[in-house]
């Protein structure tokens, strides 16, 4: 199957670019602390991508991708363990400290309380368990939009200086959120990615604003101003929006213009 071919090696590849880096020693002075951050970075990308493949797959009209659902969701469990080993491996393998920091610290609390439900859905994703759990399985797998948030939350409290890509992967996540609370009718159709797109960028810019307001002292209003330009590179709310944007054109072009021209 070529598409599953693709995806897999496209999820390996972080990994395979993160060993070459530590094999030609390119993870700077502490290079363990620096594949902690890579790990999980990737870990909560893929999570996210999971969990836009269905919402892609019906707005697009594109079946052939819940394929590699299952494969994606794995993966981003597999960095999220890669994640929690590292982070072992920087403690000098002391598990007694590690366990007692993860009990202390809220935000490894929350990291952990995510990966143990990314285990569960991994545990969850063989075949037999699909057909053991029957309906069951698609409830507990709705679990993903909890852990999306928790890991989200997370890398919020974690970063230590920029952002924009947390408030950015939330703002993708709020558009996912809302997709699956729309009518089953609504969510099958092309035009559901309009009113995404705007929902979506205004909750970007409202987290980012947020953020700003109450965690930092720097003025949230100039830093909601800046998105009225593209002087300072692209936004989280202009990335966000121009996602929006290329799904819903995307959508009606697949789905209204092609039918047409053929
Ligand atoms: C027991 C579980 C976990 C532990 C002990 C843990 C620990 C850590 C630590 C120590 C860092 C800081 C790295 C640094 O300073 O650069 C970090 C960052 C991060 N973690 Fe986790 N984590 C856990 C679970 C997760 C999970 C499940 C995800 C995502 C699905 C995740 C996503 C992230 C991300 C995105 C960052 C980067 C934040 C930044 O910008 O610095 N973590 N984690």
């Amino acid at each position: 199957m070529p598409i599953k071919a693709v995806v897999l090696f496209l999820v390996c590849l972080p990994a395979l670019v993160l060993a070459y880096w530590a094999i030609t020693r390119m993870l700077g002075g502490r290079p363990v602390m620096e594949a902690i951050y890579h790990s999980g970075l990737w870990a909560i990308r893929l999570l996210t991508i999971s969990l836009a493949i269905t919402p892609l797959a019906a707005v697009l009209a594109l079946p052939r991708l819940l394929l590699v659902r299952r494969m994606v969701g794995v993966a981003a469990m597999a960095y999220a363990l890669l994640h929690l080993s590292l982070y072992v491996i920087d403690e000098n393998f002391r598990l007694g400290f590690v366990a007692s920091e993860i009990l202390h610290r809220f935000y490894l609390t929350i990291g952990f309380v995510t990966l143990l439900g990314l285990v569960t859905l991994g545990a969850t994703s063989t075949d037999a368990a699909l057909r053991r759990l029957g309906a069951n399985w698609k409830r507990l797998h709705r679990l993903a939009y909890g852990l999306i948030l928790l890991a989200a939350l997370h890398y919020f409290l974690q970063t230590k200086a920029n952002v924009s890509e947390a408030v950015m992967l939330t703002g993708f996540v709020v558009w996912l959120l809302a997709w699956r609370a729309a009518p089953a009718g609504a969510q099958r159709s092309a035009w559901i990615a309009a009113p995404l797109l705007v929902l979506a960028t205004a909750a970007t810019m409202a987290i980012e604003f947020a953020w700003y307001a109450t965690m930092t002292r720097i003025d949230p209003w100039r830093v909601l101003a800046v998105n009225e330009t593209l002087r300072y590179g692209l936004r989280p709310a202009h990335i966000v929006a121009l996602a929006g944007a290329a799904v819903l054109a995307l959508a009606l072009t697949r789905r209204h213009l092609l039918p047409r021209l053929v």
